[in-house]
Formats: structure tokens, sequence, C-alpha cells
């Protein structure tokens, strides 16, 4: 039976989408197809990432479209035409209406770089977050992936992974070794443990 097909949505660097793309060569990932990679940002490390990859790419620009739903009316076109079954958000700046998320419900996944729900929710995006971890002093933080509904990082935790906080962090240092030690393990993994579920759903 065909791989699920996979849309990884991304605005900057990639490196999440990276992990992803190494997974799939490594059969990490069996069960997903990475099918497309879309960016609302045309200048997206992340599109040379998968072009590199010889994965499809789109650009679809909020600015462009001028508004909110014709953004997400778009970026819903764009993955029915392709047959996308599965969206990962890999560093994907936008945050999704209940219209957008209610079509496709457990079929949206999210990674976020603190343990929810510690420094999440409007406001906490990348550097920001570890910023705030930081500031408050917490002494572990790490990522989550989970679902994605409308309520911004609320939908169900699917995996979590912990991160020392070491003396003389800056946001950039602790932001990588978030990366390193968690984000770009648990996100693969739990890409995997949702293709195959919804692989096997198909079956029955
Ligand atoms: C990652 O740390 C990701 O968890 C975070 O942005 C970074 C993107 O890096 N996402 C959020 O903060 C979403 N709320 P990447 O483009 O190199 O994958």
């Amino acid at each position: 039976m065909s791989k699920t097909k996979i849309a990884v949505l991304v605005s900057g660097g990639g490196t999440n989408l990276q992990a992803l793309i190494d997974a799939a060569r490594d059969g990490i990932i069996a069960h997903g197809e990475l099918a497309l990679v879309i960016s609302n940002n045309a200048g997206a490390f992340a599109l040379t990432r998968a072009a590199n990859a010889g994965i499809k790419t789109a650009v679809i620009s909020k600015k462009e479209l001028g508004s909110a739903e014709a953004f997400e009316e778009k970026l819903l076109e764009t993955l029915a035409a392709n047959g996308i079954e599965m969206i990962v958000l890999a560093g994907f700046m936008v945050i999704l209406s209940k219209r957008f998320t209610d079509a496709y419900p457990n079929r949206i996944l999210n990674v976020h770089p603190s343990l929810i729900p510690s420094f999440c929710g409007e406001g906490f995006y990348g550097l920001h977050v570890h910023e705030a971890a930081l500031a408050y002093g917490v002494k572990v933080t790490g990522a989550t992936v989970h679902f994605v509904n409308e309520i911004p990082d609320g939908g169900r935790i699917i995996m979590q992974k912990a991160v020392e906080i070491e003396e003389g962090d800056t946001p950039e240092v602790l932001q990588r070794r978030v990366m390193e030690q968690a984000e770009w393990k648990i996100l693969p993994l739990s890409v995997e443990l949702v293709a195959k579920e919804i692989k096997e759903e198909k079956k029955n």
C-alpha cells in the first residue's frame, strides 16, 4: 500500500524539515512520504533543503493574497490538489484558524520548543520561547510534538523530551541544544507514529 502523503509547512531555516528528510532517507520514517513542502516565505532556506532532497515545493504568501482567509483557502486548495493526508508544521510561524484545523482533525502535527504547557501559546515562538525560559529561571526545558487544533499549542500531546538548562546559556545556545537533543529526535518519531496510524486506518 502507498505511504501516507505528508506536507511540511515551513517559514525559516528548516532544520526540523532537514531532520525529517534525513529520517525518511534512513528509514526512520517508513510509513510516510514527504510529498510537498510549503512556505509562506519565499526566502526560507527550508525551500532550498526541500529542493536539494527532490521534494516538490510551493510558496503561498499571506501578504500577496491579502487576508488570512485567502491564505488558508489557497493552502487547502494546494494540499487537496496534491493528495496530502497529513500536515507537519516545522517552524511554521502562522497561526491557523479553526476552519483550517477542523479540515484535518488529528492530521496536523506541530513541534514546539518547550515542554507544553510552559512557554507556549500566542507570542511564544522561535527564540522568544528560550528567552522566556531563561528569564523565568527554569532548570529543565525541552520540546513537544502535538496535534494542532484551534488553540495555539493546545492540541493533544504526542511526544515530549526534556533538556537541561546549563550555566551561562544564551537563548541561541539553548535553542540549539533543544533542537539537537529533543526536536530533531521526537519530530521524526512522531511523524512515523502518526503516518503509520493513518496507513493502518486506510486498511480497515
Ligand atoms: C524550531 O525551534 C521550532 O520548534 C520553532 O521554531 C524553530 C524553527 O526552526 N517553532 C515554534 O516556535 C512554533 N511555535 P527550523 O526552521 O530550523 O526548523
